[in-house]
């Protein structure tokens, strides 16, 4: 509604889809939180009574906490993960950049990135970088800094590097997004270590192709690899350096046709991740470049188009942002769908079981009241008959007492006559 207002920008987001949810199953485990602590001291205030809590029971509710403790920890890390992967030079990083709008990750000509890059949100609103072995926050202000910091530590191309940028420079880190900067694909023989390493927990994978060229068979390789290790795995084509297209527009169409038509197959017919129509919202044709160069204006109040750009790029730019706006619904669908379902899922079980602890305790107790009073009935139809026979008794010591009295008045009486 208000253009320029930040707030309703960010509610319309697709993102908030998985942000709200993750709120809601957050405060449905303080829920189940307290419910697990009552039954607790419910339980141990009956422990006294071994016969009616069994200590099996006692010890399985008293689990929960930690169970549940559990996943309110996991809950509170989990995040929507994309991974970038393509070809050396093809421009992950220039697109993580742009979509981060600010130039975070060293890019450039050559092989530059050599090391697995993880962005994600800083709440103290910090910038800093922590490597795999170490837990030292090395202090980053600017991206030469980073590439310096990067090139000192001589990392090995499967280690992970946390980068932690303040959330409220960029929606997407503020939301629970994390990004992750693969070095080129091409340049590694450790495709296998990457995907266990670095794929398995993702969302959603980007590929940067490259659009002057076409889909190689690396990059394709990479992703049959990853579609065996995980069902129908997310994934978004990105034809960039399309800006390119420009310089040669009598081809453009025929260009674009090929590239569509080979990236299709190869997610609709290879891979067998989508169907054709999905296939369609998930290709590509940008400039991360152009998307990004754009973007570094709009944050000093300068119009997007005032840089030195190629023809047609408004068209591109509206790509670009098209293909977020899809990544995003994706993403958040996607991570709500495979991280709290099971959350949900492990909360209702926990509940259940509970429930059903509960229950037969319930009927313990049930059991014993009923036992005890019969037993009490018992003692009591006991004591009426000994208060009947004592009754009897009296009554009959009292007549005999009385006769006696009468046969010893008889007996006086009649001696006192002789
Ligand atoms: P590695 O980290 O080496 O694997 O490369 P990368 O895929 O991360 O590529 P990077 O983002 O470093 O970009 C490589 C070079 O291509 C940089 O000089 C970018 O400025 C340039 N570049 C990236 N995207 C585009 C684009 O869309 N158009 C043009 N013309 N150049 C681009
Ligand atoms: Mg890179």
């Amino acid at each position: 509604l208000a253009v320029g207002d930040g707030r309703s920008l960010r509610d319309s987001s697709p993102l908030q889809i998985f942000v709200k949810a993750k709120k809601k199953i957050n405060d449905i485990f303080v829920e189940i939180e307290d419910y697990v602590r009552d039954a607790v001291a419910y339980v141990q205030s009956l422990q006294q009574e071994r016969s009616i809590v069994k200590s099996d029971d006692a010890v399985q509710v008293e689990g929960y906490i930690v169970k549940v403790k559990g996943i309110r920890d996991v809950l509170m890390r989990d995040h929507m993960k994309v991974a970038f992967f393509g070809r050396t030079s093809n421009g992950k990083s220039t697109v993580i950049n742009a979509m981060l709008r600010e130039k975070i990750l060293p890019s450039g000509i050559g092989h530059t990135t050599n090391c697995f890059l993880q962005v994600e949100g800083s709440d103290s609103g910090e910038s800093y970088l922590v490597t795999e072995d170490s837990t030292e926050k090395q202090n980053v202000k600017s991206v030469g800094q980073l590439a310096h910091a990067l090139c000192k530590e001589k990392l090995g191309e499967s280690q992970l590097v946390h980068i932690y940028w303040p959330k409220d420079k960029c929606l997407l880190l503020r939301d629970d997004v994390v990004f992750v900067d693969s070095p080129g694909i091409d340049v590694s023989p450790n495709l296998d270590e990457w995907i266990d390493r670095h794929c398995l927990d993702a969302d959603v994978f980007v590929l940067v192709s490259n659009a002057e060229s076409t889909l190689m068979l690396t990059e394709k390789n990479f992703f049959h690899k990853v579609s065996t290790r995980l069902s129908k795995p997310n994934i978004f084509i990105l034809n960039n350096r399309w800006d390119a297209s420009a310089s040669e527009p009598e081809f453009l169409d025929e260009v674009r046709a090929q590239h569509m038509e080979r990236a299709v197959s190869f997610l609709v017919k290879e891979l067998k991740v989508c169907t054709q129509k999905e296939a369609n919202e998930r290709i590509f044709f940008v400039s991360a470049k152009e998307a990004l160069q754009a973007r570094l204006l709009e944050q000093k109040g300068q119009p997007a188009h005032s840089g030195a750009l190629a023809d047609g790029f408004p068209n591109r730019y509206f790509e670009f942002q098209d293909f977020e706006r899809k990544f995003e619904e994706c993403i958040s669908k996607s991570a709500v769908r495979t991280k709290f379902d099971q959350h949900s899922q492990r909360g209702k079980l926990i509940v259940t079981e509970i429930w059903t602890i509960m229950d037969g305790t319930y009927d313990q107790a049930q059991q014993l009241r009923t036992e005890k009073a019969v037993a009490k009935k018992e003692i009591h139809d006991k004591l009426n008959f000994t208060e009947q026979q004592l009754l009897l008794l009296t009554q009959e010591m009292k007549d005999k007492i009385r006769q006696m009295v009468e046969d010893v008045e008889q007996r006086v009486s009649k001696a006192l006559s002789e």
